[in-house]
């Protein structure tokens, strides 16, 4: 059944093929993945690409992630490298993404890649997704289900109060289990590069690839943005004391704290609470203070995430 208040349906077999109907049809439909929601659409299907930047509000420079169904899938349409395909043995399905040259014979639509002759493939592990991809038979398009530079969505909720009139359909799963975008890996040559941090820790990576280079210049990409994931409330970094007028987003073993990320200090748990803790507080606060967060494993995505959410707009 769907809430026509909402647009939302479960993601059970009927739901599935409804959302893979909306897809081939060139709709838009936001789905669940294990790292957050994305915003699906064909992705060999430019004008449904085109929504997807139109409803998001995204600038037309910042290229998407395609979702694929496996490593078959990806070598019909990328230049699988050795090392790309070990590090996609490894970690797909799940949630890491390649930034790999696009085949000349690809049926991927240009503006997936915003003008680059790369593309940024993924496969999820998510049951719903995985099937999705399936009935769907196509490559999905899916950014964050979220508008441009706001904080990402990592429940059905948060994609009906993101985007709620924007999209044809939202496949609910409940919340996204890892709550952080996946890891975003290029190449420079055959050196991999680290391009975005995500819920695949640098140092997993590291151990199959060796040494990750800087991101460089190589791409503009939203995620590299210096002010993404923004709440309307201002943001205080590696806060030691609470302040007037602020809440403590907490970590941790601290007093005080209006919400804590992991009150036992689990980074995993802490990466899962992240963007549905900073719209709870943002819907009440206008100055959050964050405890430090050690920057070791999926600390260095949350990091990132808190730097570019407080960076000036
Ligand atoms: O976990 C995720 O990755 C989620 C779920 C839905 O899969 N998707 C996501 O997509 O976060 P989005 O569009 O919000 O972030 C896209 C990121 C950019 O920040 C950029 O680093 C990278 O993907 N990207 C995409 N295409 C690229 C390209 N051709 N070259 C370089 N980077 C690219
Ligand atoms: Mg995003």
């Amino acid at each position: 059944m769907i809430d026509i208040q909402t647009r939302t349906v479960t993601a059970d077999a009927a739901g599935i093929a409804r959302a893979a109907r909306i897809l081939r049809d060139g709709g838009l439909v936001a789905f669940p993945t294990e790292t957050v929601y994305g915003l699906g659409a064909d992705a060999t299907n430019g004008q449904a690409v085109a929504a997807i930047f139109a409803a998001k509000g995204r600038p037309l420079f910042n290229p998407l992630i395609v979702h694929v169904a496996d490593i078959e899938e990806a070598r019909r349409h990328v230049e699988l490298s050795p090392r790309a395909q070990a590090l996609a043995e490894k970690f797909w399905p799940g949630a890491l993404t390649l930034v790999l040259p696009r085949r000349k014979d690809t049926t991927l639509s240009l503006l997936v890649s915003a003008g680059l002759d790369s593309v940024a493939l993924r496969a999820p592990s998510h049951p719903a997704a995985i099937a999705l991809l399936k009935a769907t038979g196509r490559p999905v398009a899916g950014p964050s289900a979220n508008m441009s530079g706001q904080v990402t969505a990592t429940s059905p909720a948060h994609v009906a109060e993101s985007m709620g009139g924007k999209v044809d359909l939202i496949l609910d799963a409940g919340s996204a289990p890892l709550g952080i975008e996946s890891t975003v890996i290029g190449f420079d040559g055959d050196r991999p590069l680290l391009l975005r941090p995500g819920a695949i820790a640098r140092e997993d990576i590291e151990d199959l690839v060796g040494p990750l280079g800087p991101p460089g210049n190589l791409i503009q990409s939203p995620g590299q943005l210096a002010s993404h994931y923004a709440p309307r409330a201002s943001l205080r970094l590696n806060a030691q004391e609470i302040r007037s007028g602020e809440v403590l987003l907490g970590f941790g073993e601290v007093k005080g704290a209006t919400l804590n990320l992991s009150a036992r200090g689990d980074l995993k748990e802490a990466a899962a609470n992240l963007f549905a803790m900073l719209r709870e507080l943002d819907r009440t606060a206008t100055k959050i203070a964050v405890f430090p967060i050690p920057d070791t494993g999926i600390g260095e995505a949350i990091n990132d995430r808190l730097r570019r959410a407080a960076a000036p707009r």
